[in-house]
């Protein structure tokens, strides 16, 4: 029976496994014991001046630390700063110019190594390229490339000049691109011929092309070639990168610019509805993404070799392939294409190759490994790995564990670093050299972030499941929804007064730490009972066959919703429903047993890797499906309709 205490979110599952952090690790971390958190707890404002005086250079130092107007902040009010000067220049002036910034490996297995001085060099001609163009300061650029040095080039390029940059994933449609440009009247597009995936050149200039024809705002097209497919160029519009350059000067002085000037704009469209155009400003988004870097991933960057497996187009890689790494100085592979070309060892035979240090990936990735089993990875040396992190869904404590295990060789601590685009960089995590983990939770805000767990009425509970909040602003929050003020109210600060909400399940177990339960839209009500896809999918995964889980309450007569779970299994291995059903039951209580369980090769997910449990409810009700343009492969669900429609003939 529903009671008051069942309206928040179950707590079913119980992790009793802890990770302290090896001792060999804590040898030469940066952080160990609590002293960061001390001095956080103090006064985090203060905390997050030190840090930006530390770890940034400024032109002109701030006189307010922060601003807070509910719901909107400045930070390092009326500072100046140069966010490539910081990622460029002052490498090179301490006389680190020869330090390797980009080890570049394309998909055909072709190579690329810019030091920091090639880097500065690259993106000083480009920006007076992209000046030669008319760009200004204050202006949009859209950018819209595979993974190639240019991606990075071309944000660090607008960074450097004042323009803001909004970057659009590769693998988006032409109407995608065309309503990102238009919402955001974007003065110039930077794109490619095409690149390589899949062993292929996939075009990106013909969709660029289309993407323009439906635009007013766009005067020129920057085109890098990349994937030497034909291509048609629009005379006095479009231009080849390589012409531009060639002609372009490499003095470019960087220009001090305003602590809360946009620094880029970057879509989200989460499940539905009309992307957002997430704002991100200058000195406060700088400070955070340097400062997490450098302590999250223990980053030592004169001999660590970092490689984050993200692409340019999500706040990932803004955050962690370009503007933390390059603040910090850092070596880091960059790979343009799939894991699993030429073969499904790709990905292990470049951290061989370069002898990668700090490895971030995510979930759904490491979900993928373990189906294609553990001889991919035993077919090399990753010896050299220190650290393992993973980001974008909660990571299943069996998909944890098989990670700590088979990548880190039991010696890496792991950082499960749970944070959005709106956050903009990393709000809870473990730091691996104080920590003590377990697989599963995200564990404990890092210094100077705060949040709580709230009940539906927004109070805060010290155990049990319910809401994700933060409570206080921090330097790399999202500024705004570029356009609609109104929107950013009412999305992220309406449900709870005077909190920020994520839209995220949480719990608090009896120590205190925090664990993900997914997105509160795909809770599942059974007999009244709330209860996480997170946590049942863990049961699922924690199934020896089971690599891969998604589960979505479906209507049922009885119980209100029931269960419907969707499983891959892990490379050569069977099991039959039952057998899962009543695994379930046995790990986290017989009301979250499914009802029923569909056998699938592949899941539905977004582009970014997200599991799509709306499209799952869609066919376990048995209607037409919704809105699917976010959908990475459409055949994915095509598939499971018929298995759905076999099934009930069964
Ligand atoms: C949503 C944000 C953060 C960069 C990539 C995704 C989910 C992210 C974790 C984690 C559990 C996580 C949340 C969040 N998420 N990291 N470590 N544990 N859930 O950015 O596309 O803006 O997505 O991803 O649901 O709200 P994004």
């Amino acid at each position: 029976m529903a009671t008051d205490a069942s309206r928040d979110i179950d707590d079913l599952m119980a992790e009793n496994r802890k990770f302290p952090p090896p001792k060999d690790f804590v040898k030469n971390t940066l952080v160990a014991g609590t002293f960061l958190y001390d001095e956080a707890n103090e006064d985090y404002e203060s905390f997050w001046a030190r840090q930006a005086a530390e770890l940034v250079s400024w032109d002109t130092p701030w006189d307010t630390i922060c601003e807070w107007n509910l719901p909107f902040a400045k930070w390092f009010v009326g500072g100046k700063l140069n966010v490539s000067y910081n990622c460029l220049d002052r490498h090179v002036l301490a006389g680190n110019g020869d330090r390797k910034a980009i080890l570049w490996e394309g998909e055909p297995g072709d190579t690329r190594v810019l030091t920091y001085a090639e880097l500065l060099d690259e993106v000083c001609k480009f920006a007076n390229a992209l000046k030669s163009l008319g760009v200004e300061r204050g202006d949009r650029v859209n950018i819209y490339l595979p993974m190639i040095p240019e991606a990075a080039v071309a944000m660090l390029a607008c960074a450097r000049i004042g323009a803001a940059h909004s970057v659009v994933f590769g693998g988006f449609s032409a109407q995608a691109l065309a309503d990102r440009i238009n919402d955001a009247s974007a003065k110039v597009l930077i794109t490619a011929d095409g690149g390589y995936r899949r062993g292929e050149v996939f075009p990106l200039k013909p969709q660029a092309d289309e993407a323009v024809a439906n635009t007013t705002s766009i005067e020129h097209v920057v085109v890098v070639k990349r994937g030497g497919n034909a291509v048609s160029m629009t005379p006095g519009r479009d231009h080849w990168y390589h012409d531009l350059m060639s002609g372009a000067s490499n003095d470019c002085p960087a220009e001090p610019m305003d602590s809360e000037q946009l620094l880029f704009l970057l879509y989200t469209s989460g499940t539905t509805g009309k992307p957002k155009g997430i704002m991100h400003t200058t000195g406060g988004y700088l400070t955070h993404v340097t400062y997490t870097h450098k302590y999250v991933f223990d980053l030592h960057p004169e001999k660590d070799v970092y490689w984050c497996t993200a692409d340019v187009g999500w706040v990932t890689g803004h955050s962690y392939i370009v503007y933390g790494p390059l603040a910090n100085g850092a070596t880091q592979v960059m790979y343009e294409g799939v894991p699993n070309f030429p073969a499904n060892d790709r990905i292990w035979s470049i951290v061989e190759k370069y002898k990668v240090s700090i490895f971030y990936t995510a979930p759904t990735a490491i979900r993928t490994y373990m189906k294609w089993g553990i001889e991919e990875p035993a077919k090399h040396d990753l010896s050299s790995l220190r650290l393992l992190g993973s980001v974008g869904e909660p990571i299943n404590p069996e998909a944890w564990i098989w990670y700590q295990e088979n990548i880190g060789g039991g010696r890496c601590p792991i950082v499960d670093t749970w944070w959005q685009t709106e956050t903009g960089g990393i709000m809870i995590s473990p730091l691996p050299g104080a920590t003590t983990t377990k697989p599963g939770s995200a564990t404990f805000p890092i210094p100077g972030v705060h949040a709580e767990v709230v009940n539906d009425a927004g109070e805060p509970i010290t155990h049990g499941g319910g809401y994700l909040t933060l409570t206080h602003p921090w330097p790399g929050m999202l500024r705004g929804i570029w356009g609609d003020p109104q929107r950013y109210k009412d999305t992220y600060w309406s449900t709870y007064e005077g909190k920020y909400f994520a839209g995220d399940g949480a719990k608090l177990d009896a120590d205190g730490y925090l664990w993900l339960l997914g997105r509160v839209d795909d809770v599942m009500n059974v007999s009244g009972h709330r209860i996480s896809t997170t946590e049942v999918e863990s049961a699922l995964v924690s199934h020896p066959s089971v690599a891969e889980a998604a589960v979505v309450g479906a209507k049922d007569d009885q119980t209100g919703q029931a269960i419907i779970a969707y499983v891959t299994l892990r490379g050569g291995a069977t099991v039959d429903e039952t057998d899962l059903r009543n695994h379930v039951a046995k790990e986290i209580g017989a009301i979250a047993k499914p009802k029923a369980v569909y056998f699938t090769p592949d899941l539905p997910k977004t582009r970014s890797g997200k599991i799509m449990r709306r499209l799952l409810r869609d066919v376990a009700e048995g209607r037409n499906l919704g809105d699917t343009t976010t959908l990475a492969d459409q055949s994915v669900v095509a598939e499971l309709q018929a298995r759905a429609a076999d099934h009930s003939e069964d």
